[in-house]
């Protein structure tokens, strides 16, 4: 703020007859010290009220009205008056220095926490948990905006690659762009069958069986998929495709019709499991182990919103959405009563390790000091 009060306001006469020395250089600081003398009208009070001396005073007047080219101020006697030209200048010197402050204000405001935009994107497949994140945060940040995108995997990279957007959520960090990423919170894909699919009355069924299978697939781009046809290379399985389909809940609903059988984020499939829409049989190798990460370009500046939001992701999503395991059962723990029969398939870690149980994320102000967030209501 005191290097905008110090910065020259520089006005220029935008007339058919502009040149270079018709430029006004008007600062802030004649505008306030020629408010303050119209207010006490006296030089005196004014440079006191300023902390100047009067003669500093009379020298900022001065120099303002020889970049008005008209006279403030007139003397008569031992007292000074506003001139015509004063009390329109004054009118407009107010409004200025009036919307430099609510500039200040907002600038205050927004470093703050108390407003400010959080430009998020997530993988189609974290719109099953962003929502709920996103709530409590913003129970605790009310004045916050958030633009959310949800989209795939491979427009959320070009969304990095272009710096379009503050942050991330999504199933790997990118190999070829650069990014600081965080793992928050596990995100294994399960194998959906239909609720009545014959696999689950069995069980520790060999991956093997899986070519007898047709499978319904993400289009490409998709993380999902991505991850779904490594799993199946590294095992040496050879997958089926049946049809592409651009929509975890259309893949759900497919599933369901018996059309083949499907890979997915144990996230996106809660609700028909509970209900009973669909199975996840119990086939060796599986869930295929990841992690949901948070990431945004390496060396982004990221304001005091995307800071607090990367820090609630880091520390609070993980504990918030696993609380009620019904909702949100452990990722290793088998959806039938049987221990598991191999080891689930772990993806390499990427990035941060997933550390639930590190120290608390400080949020510094500009000043160094830290900022509480808003007590929860
Ligand atoms: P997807 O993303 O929605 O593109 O499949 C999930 C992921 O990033 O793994």
């Amino acid at each position: 703020m005191l290097i905008l009060l110090q910065q020259r306001l520089e006005l220029r006469r935008f007339d058919e007859a502009s040149t270079e020395t018709d430029a006004m250089h008007v600062t802030l600081r004649q505008l306030e010290a020629f408010t303050t003398v119209a207010r006490h009208l006296s030089f005196t009070r004014a440079a006191n009220e300023l902390n100047l001396s009067q003669p500093a005073v009379s020298m900022q007047i001065k120099q303002l009205e020889s970049q008005l080219g008209q006279a403030l101020f007139e003397q008569m006697g031992k007292k000074i008056y506003l001139t015509e030209a004063g009390h329109d200048v004054r009118q407009y010197a107010r409004s200025i220095l009036q919307q430099v402050d609510d500039l200040k204000a907002g600038l205050e405001s927004l470093t703050g926490l108390e407003r400010g935009t959080l430009s998020i994107s997530v993988a189609t497949t974290a719109h099953y948990f962003a929502p709920k994140l996103l709530s409590i945060f913003y129970e605790r940040y009310p004045g916050v905006n958030v633009k959310l995108d949800v989209t795939n995997r491979e427009s959320l990279i070009s969304q990095l690659e272009n710096n379009t957007v503050d942050m991330v959520i999504m199933g790997r960090p990118p190999e070829d762009v650069d990014v600081e990423s965080g793992a928050f919170m596990e995100n294994p894909l399960v194998l959906i069958a239909p609720a009545d699919h014959p696999f689950t009355r069995e069980k520790s069924i060999q991956l093997k069986r899986l070519e007898n299978e047709v499978f319904l697939v993400r289009e490409e781009g998709s993380g999902t998929r991505k991850a779904m046809e490594m799993f199946f290379a590294q095992h040496g399985i050879r997958m089926t495709t049946g049809m592409e389909v651009s929509s975890d809940e259309a893949i759900k609903r497919s599933v369901q019709a018996g059309l083949g059988l499907g890979i997915m984020s144990r996230d996106a499939v809660q609700n028909e499991l509970q209900l009973g829409l669909l199975s996840v049989p119990d086939v060796l190798h599986f869930p295929i182990m990841r992690h949901w990460y948070v990431m945004h370009r390496k060396g982004k500046r990221l304001s005091p919103v995307a800071q607090a939001f990367k820090g609630f992701l880091l520390e609070e999503a993980a504990p918030i959405l696993n609380k009620d395991p019904s909702s949100r059962p452990s990722a290793t723990q088998p959806q039938s009563a049987a221990p598991p029969a191999s080891q689930p398939h772990a993806e390499s870690p990427v990035g941060e390790k997933y550390a639930p149980a590190k120290p608390k994320y400080v949020l510094t102000g500009p000043d160094g000091n830290p900022i509480p967030p808003a007590p929860r209501k």
